[in-house]
């Protein structure tokens, strides 16, 4: 399958940053309870790596999100998570693989906020470069990226390439 893929960031260096990401959130969590909130299906690659370089006690938590269609945004959030209470008094690090537009995080954020939530930071795998309608700015990130389409490592074309070991853009 990578003959069509053009490599964008290798796995050594993914697992480079993603090892000083861990450390940086155990010692920032280190006197709080570190509740991790993974966004599937595209973070969850991130999550599980980043996980096993926190070293401190993390309770861990998912929600389904969707909002692409092909390699374009629907502009329109999908849930299948009604209930957030969950997140009542609770510091919350929520995970996503991408911040493109900023709708999901900024909506994830807000609606945590509304069910209670203590604290509520977010921490990307890639930071696309582009302009934002939604004012946001992750609190942890491991890369910036141009604005283009990218594959691998959790994240997907309509469904395909998520085992990718490393992040790729996908020729042609
Ligand atoms: P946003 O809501 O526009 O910030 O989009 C974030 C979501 O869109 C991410 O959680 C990804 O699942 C998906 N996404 C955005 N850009 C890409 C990409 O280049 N490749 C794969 N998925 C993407
Ligand atoms: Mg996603």
């Amino acid at each position: 399958m990578d003959k069509n893929i053009k490599t964008l960031i290798n796995q050594t260096d993914i697992r480079n940053v993603i090892k000083g990401l861990g450390t940086t959130i155990s010692y920032d969590y280190r006197n709080k309870d570190l509740n991790v909130v993974c966004l599937l299906e595209g973070s969850l690659v991130f999550t599980a790596n980043l996980l096993l370089q926190i070293k401190i006690p993390v309770n861990l938590y998912s929600i389904k999100v969707t909002s692409y269609e092909g390699k374009t945004s629907s502009g329109k959030l999908s849930y299948n998570v009604k209930d957030l209470d969950f997140c009542k008094d609770k510091d919350i690090l929520l995970i996503d693989d991408i911040l493109d537009s900023g709708l999901t995080l900024s909506t994830v954020v807000s609606e945590m906020e509304q069910a209670g939530a203590h604290s509520v930071r977010t921490c990307v795998l890639l930071n696309k470069q582009v302009n934002r309608s939604v004012n946001i700015v992750p609190d942890y990130k491991a890369f910036d990226i141009d604005n283009e389409f990218v594959i691998g490592y959790g994240m997907d074309y309509n469904g395909l390439y998520r085992n990718l070991p490393y992040i790729g853009v996908l020729k042609g």
